[in-house]
C-alpha cells in the first residue's frame, strides 16, 4: 500500500501532468506523480484499452477519438489520479474503472476556476464539506486503492482545521493543502503557518503546496517542507518550469530538460499540441527569441524536434509505429 510520509510529489497541473512529464518527474527524482486533473463525466465517456504498440494503458474518448488518460508500467505503482467531480456515484464509476492502472485516486477541492465552481467542483467543495466528505467516504468504502484530496485553506487556521478534520474522518490516507485560499492568486505569499497548524493537529500526513515561488533549487524543497512541518511536499509551477527541480544532484539546463523531455513524448506518442504547450511552459520568456518564435510556428512533433536535434529520432520512431500499426491517430488530435 502507498505511503504518504517523506515524499516529493509531481502536483497535478492541467495539460501539463500528461504521461511524458509524470514519467520525466519520476526519472529525476519524484516519488510520487499526480496526473492532470480530470473531469468524472468527460473520463465516463472513454473506454479503456491496452496499447500493445506503446505498451500503454489508453482511455480513449468515444466520441473523438483523442486520449483521455495514457498511462503505463513504469508509473504504476506511483501515479495518481485527480479527479475533478461533484458526485459520489460518478467519482466512483471513475475510480472503478482505473483501480488497477493507478496507485490512488485525489479529489481536487481546491480549484477556483469558474468551469470548476460553476460544477460544483473543486472549491465549491470546500464549502459543502458535508459533500466533501460523502463523496472521499464512498471512495474509500469502496475501493482497494488509497484516496486523498487536494485543497485550499480557508480564512484561519481554525475554520481550515475544522473542514479537514472532517474530511479525514472519512478514512482518507493523506491530504494535499495548498496555502492559498480560493481568492489568493499564485503571485501571493503563501500561508506557510496555516498549513503547518493543521498538520500538526491531524492524523494522517499532509503534503504541503505553494511554495513554487520560493523552490528554486531541489534544496529549497527542504526549506519548504521545514517551514510547514510536513511530511510530505508537492511541487507544481517549479517543475512546470523544470521538472529537473526533482534531482538530488542539481537542476540541468533548461535544454537538456526539454531534450529529455522530447524523447519521452515521442517515445509514448503524444499529441503536438500538449508536447508544444508543455515546452513553452518551460522556455516562458526565451519564446521571444528567433530560436522560440522558430519554435512557436512548430506544427508537428518532429517540427518540434528538430530544434532540439531530435527530427531524425522522431521521423524513425513515428516509422517504426506506423508499421507497426499506429496511423499517426494521436499525433493530430488535440
Ligand atoms: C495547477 N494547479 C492544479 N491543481 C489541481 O489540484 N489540479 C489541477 O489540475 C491543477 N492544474 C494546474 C495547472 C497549472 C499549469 C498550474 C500552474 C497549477 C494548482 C497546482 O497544483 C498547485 O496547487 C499550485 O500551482 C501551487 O503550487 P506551486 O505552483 O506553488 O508549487
Amino acid at each position: 500500500m502507498l505511503s504518504y510520509d517523506n515524499k516529493i510529489v509531481l502536483a497535478p497541473m492541467v495539460r501539463i501532468g500528461t504521461l511524458p512529464m509524470r514519467l520525466l518527474a519520476l526519472r529525476y527524482g519524484a516519488d510520487l506523480v499526480y496526473t492532470e486533473e480530470l473531469i468524472d463525466w468527460k473520463f465516463l465517456r472513454s473506454k479503456r484499452r491496452y496499447n500493445d504498440i506503446l505498451n500503454t494503458v489508453d482511455y480513449v474518448d468515444q466520441t473523438d477519438g483523442t486520449i483521455v488518460f495514457r498511462t503505463c508500467n513504469e508509473e504504476k505503482d506511483r501515479v495518481i489520479l485527480q479527479l475533478g467531480t461533484s458526485n459520489a456515484e460518478r467519482a466512483l464509476k471513475v475510480a472503478k474503472l482505473v483501480e488497477k492502472d493507478v496507485a490512488a485516486i485525489d479529489i481536487n477541492m481546491g480549484c477556483p476556476k469558474e468551469f470548476s465552481i460553476k460544477g460544483g467542483m473543486g472549491v465549491a467543495l470546500m464549502a459543502q464539506p458535508e459533500k466533501a466528505f460523502n463523496i472521499l467516504k464512498t471512495l474509500v468504502d469502496n475501493l482497494p486503492i488509497p484516496v486523498t484530496c487536494k485543497i485550499r485553506i480557508l480564512q484561519t487556521p481554525e475554520e481550515t482545521l475544522e473542514v479537514v478534520e472532517k474530511l479525514v474522518s472519512s478514512g482518507i490516507k493523506a491530504i494535499g493543502i495548498h496555502g492559498r485560499t480560493r481568492d489568493e492568486r499564485p503571485q501571493h505569499a503563501v500561508h506557510t503557518d496555516i498549513i503547518k497548524f493543521v498538520a500538526e493537529r491531524i492524523s494522517v500526513p499532509v503534503i504541503a503546496n505553494g511554495g513554487s515561488k520560493e523552490i528554486e533549487k531541489h534544496a529549497d524543497i527542504y526549506k519548504f517542507k521545514e517551514m510547514t512541518g510536513c511530511s510530505s511536499v508537492m511541487i507544481a509551477r517549479a517543475a512546470e518550469w523544470n521538472c529537473s527541480i526533482f534531482r538530488k544532484e542539481g537542476l540541468l539546463p533548461m535544454d537538456t530538460v526539454i531534450e529529455e523531455y522530447l524523447k519521452l513524448a515521442v517515445e509514448y506518442d503524444n499529441s503536438p499540441c500538449n508536447t508544444k504547450y508543455c515546452v513553452q511552459n518551460i522556455l516562458r520568456d526565451l519564446q521571444d527569441t528567433p530560436r522560440g518564435r522558430q519554435f512557436l510556428d512548430c506544427q508537428t512533433l518532429e517540427q518540434i524536434c528538430s530544434i532540439w536535434g531530435l527530427g531524425e529520432f522522431c521521423r524513425e520512431t513515428q516509422s517504426n509505429y506506423q508499421k507497426r500499426g499506429i496511423k499517426g491517430r494521436w499525433q493530430v488530435t488535440p
